[in-house]
C-alpha cells in the first residue's frame, strides 16, 4: 500500500520562487555560454521543465537515469548508469539537474563519469539538499533550498515510484515510512 500521510513542506507558489531564482543565477552566469543541461531521471523532470523556462540563455537538454543498490530510501554506494547522455559535451559546460542531495553518492559518481569527457565544466543544481546526510565530499553549486533529515515526496519527487504528480513538495514521518516498507 502507498498511502502516505503527508505534511506539506513547500507550496507550489514557493517552489516556483525558488526555481525562477536559481534561474536568475543560472541565465547571470553562463551569459554567452553554451550550457547542455543534464537532467538525473526521475525524480528531477518535473524541476527541469520549470527551470528552462525561467532561463533566458542558450541551453541544450539531456537526460540520465542511474540506478543505485540497495532499497528502500537508502543510496548505497554502488551507482550504475542505465540510460546514458546522448549528447557530446566535450568542451561544453555542464550543469547537472538533480531533485535532492542525501548522501551525495549518486552526484560523486555523476561528476566524476562526465568529467571522463573533458567538457569545459560541471557544475550541480539541485532543488533540495540535505547537507546534514552527506557521506562523500560533494557540493552543490546551485542550491534551492536546505532541508533537514526528512523524507519528501511530490513535484517529480518519489515513493516506491508514487507521489511525483503532486504539484507541492510534502514530508514524511519517519515511522511512517518505515510501516510503508514493512
Ligand atoms: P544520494 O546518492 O544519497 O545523494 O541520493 C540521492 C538520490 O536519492 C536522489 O536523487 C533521490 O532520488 C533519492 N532521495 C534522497 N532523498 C530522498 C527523499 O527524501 N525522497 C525521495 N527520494 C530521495
Ligand atoms: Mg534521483
Amino acid at each position: 500500500m502507498d498511502k502516505l500521510r503527508l505534511n506539506l513542506l513547500l507550496t507550489a507558489e514557493e517552489i516556483a520562487s525558488i526555481v525562477k531564482n536559481l534561474a536568475d543565477q543560472i541565465s547571470r552566469d553562463y551569459v554567452e555560454r553554451e550550457l547542455i543541461l543534464v537532467c538525473i531521471l526521475r525524480g528531477a523532470f518535473m524541476f527541469l521543465s520549470d527551470l528552462i523556462r525561467y532561463l533566458r540563455i542558450s541551453v541544450k537538454v539531456d537526460f540520465v537515469r542511474l540506478a543505485s543498490y540497495g532499497a528502500g530510501t537508502k543510496t548505497s554506494g554502488l551507482v550504475e548508469i542505465t540510460k546514458d547522455i546522448e549528447t557530446p559535451i566535450e568542451g561544453k559546460d555542464v550543469l547537472i539537474i538533480e531533485d535532492i542531495v542525501d548522501s551525495g553518492r549518486t552526484l560523486q559518481f555523476l561528476k566524476e563519469r562526465l568529467e571522463l569527457s573533458h567538457p569545459r565544466s560541471v557544475k550541480i543544481c539541485t532543488l533540495l539538499n540535505k547537507k546534514s546526510r552527506r557521506e562523500v565530499e560533494i557540493e552543490a553549486d546551485y542550491v534551492g533550498k536546505e532541508i533537514e533529515n526528512v523524507f519528501v515526496v511530490g513535484y517529480g519527487i518519489d515513493f516506491n515510484e508514487s507521489y511525483r504528480n503532486l504539484p507541492e513538495i510534502y514530508y514524511v514521518m519517519p515511522s511512517e515510512q518505515e510501516k510503508e516498507k514493512g
